[in-house]
This record gives structure tokens, C-alpha cells and sequence, in this order.
């Protein structure tokens, strides 16, 4: 049955009643700097196995842990090692999550079996400010159903959750726009297996040493996350690395002879005549903040949407990540 999913503010009364609801075994859905979470509480071994059918994701996708303050993480992990203590040190709170050896009273449901469980503490304020009064440590996972773009604002959130779960804390848009960097330092080698805003470069600094990027997904590693079918928008999606105009138009009139109405969403507008276009953004952080929101929007217009990006530094990765996912792989 549907239940009534409340609207709810950062007013104190608010914040304690969304604290409450998930100390209850109810679901919360809370804004981050990087997209939105569903939170339950991770202790509530009932309310963790809820979300994965809020969201219909398979149970063996585990959920990052979410905290408000450094000293949890003694209460989670088993083990932090001295390149967990300096990440933790120097850079967290950040929109990174570290993969550790996970202590006893972390249910397998989170970790999906796995002896490892993963933590993040929000940069946003927002969300620790939840977190706070939720006084326990929460899972989160994007706040969308699996399978589609992550929720950059409340309105998607309560497009996809909408009599499923209990809250939704209706922040601003989030920031960042794309989910943390995972690093594992569950292993002598640390390993990034999700890329994100924190670059490798910064991690590398900070650890003093290299770090190595998952960059086969089939390489034998825990993170179930990666080998599922990802932030696809609801019709086809094309994705051009090149910026090349003419091969841009070509594919978009070859679509629209065949009767379909494709959309291009690229970094210079102007180029295409009259052609139907979008931006896509002009910066990498511009890209990234709106990327799952433009797929969002642009599935309600068009049949088909033929993405652009060239960017090639190092966050542009972490972009292109995900863009090659929505995307299905389909690179023209
Ligand atoms: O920015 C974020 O990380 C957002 C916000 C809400 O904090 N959360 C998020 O959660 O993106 P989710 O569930 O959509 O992605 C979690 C990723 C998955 O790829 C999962 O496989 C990986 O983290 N993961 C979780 N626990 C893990 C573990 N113990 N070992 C390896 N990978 C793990
Ligand atoms: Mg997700």
C-alpha cells in the first residue's frame, strides 16, 4: 500500500521529526552535496533491507554507511589503516567514501556479504546537519529508482519515490551533481572504484604514493555497483567524444528522417542551425552539476538524446564515467 510521503524543511522541527522517522525504521530521503540519499537506519537491519525495495535493487549492491562526525567510524570499521587515518584526516569531510574492514555490528545487508563496508561524511552541510539528528549511523544509496539518474534536486526524488518512502528533506540542488569517489583501502593497495570529484591526483598527494582507477569493471574486485545497468535515461542515448559538428548533425538528421526527435545536448548551442539543442554545460562542474537533471528533463521532449563532451582532465573522467553509462556504451 502507499504511504504518504511527507514534504519536509531544515526547520529544527523538521530536522528532529525526520530524526525520529529514521530511528522509527522509516525511510528519509535527504539532499547531499553530490545527489540525493535514501536514508534508513543502519542499524535497523528491517529498514535497510526496505531500501532496496523502495528502490528495486538487487541485494547484492551494497550501501555506503553515512556519518556526522569522525569518532563513528570506530563504531563501523574494524580496521583503519594509516592511509585511512590521513584520508580521513585531510580530506574528509569530502564527497569521497573509503571502503574499510567492517566490524561485527554492520549487518551483511548493507555490505552485501562483503567483510568490507563503505563510509562517507558529507561535505554538505545539509546532510550532516540530518545525519545529526538522526543520531545513529544511516545507509544511503542515490535516492533514484535503480537503474535511473541519480536525484540532483527533491523534485526528482519525489518523482521516483513518491508513496514509497517516508520523507523527502527538500534541500537546494545539490552541488557536485555525480555520486562520491569510492576509494578502497580495504587492501595494502588503495583503489578507486568509482570515480568522482576527488581526483586521483588528490588522493595520490595525500597518500604519498600512487593510486590505481578501476578501469575494467569485469577485473575481479568487491564492488557489486559497478556491472549494473546505470543512470539511463528513459529513451536511447548517443554520446560523442569528439565535438564534430558534422558528424553531430549527420546522426540527428539521420534520426529525425526516420521519423524520430532527437535532442543535442552539447557544449556550443550555437552551431546547429535550428536543430533542437541543449547545454550540457561549459565547465566540468557545470556538466556534472546538471548532468542528471538535463537527462531528466530532456526524456520528457525527445525520443532520442545525442550527447557531446570533450573535456579531457581529470574530473572530466569521473563525468565521462557516468555519461558512457547512460549511454548504454553506445559511443559514436
Ligand atoms: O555520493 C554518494 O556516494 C551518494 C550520496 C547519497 O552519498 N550515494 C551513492 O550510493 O551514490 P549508491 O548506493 O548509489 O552507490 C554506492 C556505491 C556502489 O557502487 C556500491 O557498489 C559501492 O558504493 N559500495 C558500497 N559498499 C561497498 C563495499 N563494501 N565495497 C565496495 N564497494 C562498495
Ligand atoms: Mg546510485
Amino acid at each position: 500500500m502507499a504511504i504518504q510521503t511527507k514534504l519536509l524543511n531544515f526547520t529544527d522541527e523538521h530536522l528532529a521529526l525526520a530524526g525520529q522517522l529514521i530511528r522509527q525504521g522509516q525511510l528519509v530521503a535527504f539532499p547531499t552535496e553530490t545527489v540525493y540519499g535514501l536514508g534508513a537506519n543502519a542499524l535497523d537491519e528491517g529498514a535497510v533491507l526496505y531500501t532496496f525495495t523502495a528502490k528495486g535493487r538487487p541485494n547484492d549492491n551494497p550501501l555506503i554507511v553515512h556519518i556526522y562526525d569522525k569518532k563513528q567510524i570506530w563504531d563501523i570499521a574494524r580496521e583503519v589503516s594509516d592511509d585511512a587515518q590521513k584520508i580521513i584526516e585531510q580530506i574528509m569531510p569530502a564527497s569521497i567514501t573509503i571502503v574499510l574492514p567492517k566490524k561485527a555490528t554492520i549487518s551483511n545487508a548493507i555490505t552485501a556479504g562483503l567483510d568490507t563496508v563503505a563510509i562517507r561524511m558529507p561535505k554538505s552541510l545539509e546532510a550532516r546537519k540530518f545525519l545529526a539528528a538522526c543520531q545513529v549511523p544511516v545507509t544511503a544509496p542515490s535516492a533514484n529508482t535503480s537503474s535511473r539518474p541519480s536525484p540532483t534536486t527533491w523534485q526528482r526524488v519525489e518523482e521516483d519515490m513518491q508513496g514509497k518512502i517516508s520523507a523527502i528533506l527538500c534541500g537546494e540542488p545539490c552541488q557536485v551533481g555525480i555520486e562520491s569517489t569510492v576509494l578502497d583501502l580495504s587492501h595494502d593497495e588503495p583503489l578507486i572504484l568509482r570515480p568522482g570529484v576527488v581526483t586521483p591526483e588528490q588522493i595520490s598527494q595525500v597518500l604519498g604514493k600512487q593510486v590505481r582507477m578501476l578501469t575494467n569493471p569485469t577485473e575481479k574486485v568487491n564492488s557489486p555497483g559497478v556491472k549494473y545497468k546505470h543512470y539511463a535515461p528513459k529513451v536511447p542515448m548517443a554520446l560523442d567524444l569528439t565535438g564534430n559538428v558534422d558528424k553531430l548533425c549527420a546522426h540527428y538528421d539521420t534520426l529525425v528522417s526516420q521519423g524520430h526527435n532527437p535532442v543535442l545536448l552539447v557544449e556550443d548551442v550555437t552551431a546547429f542551425g535550428n536543430r533542437n539543442v541543449h547545454p550540457i554545460g561549459s565547465t566540468d562542474e557545470q556538466v556534472a552539476q546538471n548532468l542528471f537533471e538535463n537527462l531528466r528533463i530532456l526524456e520528457k521532449s525527445y525520443t532520442h538524446i545525442i550527447a557531446s563532451y570533450t573535456s579531457t582532465t581529470s574530473f572530466a573522467k569521473s563525468i565521462l564515467n557516468r555519461l558512457t553509462r547512460s549511454a548504454s556504451n553506445n559511443i559514436i
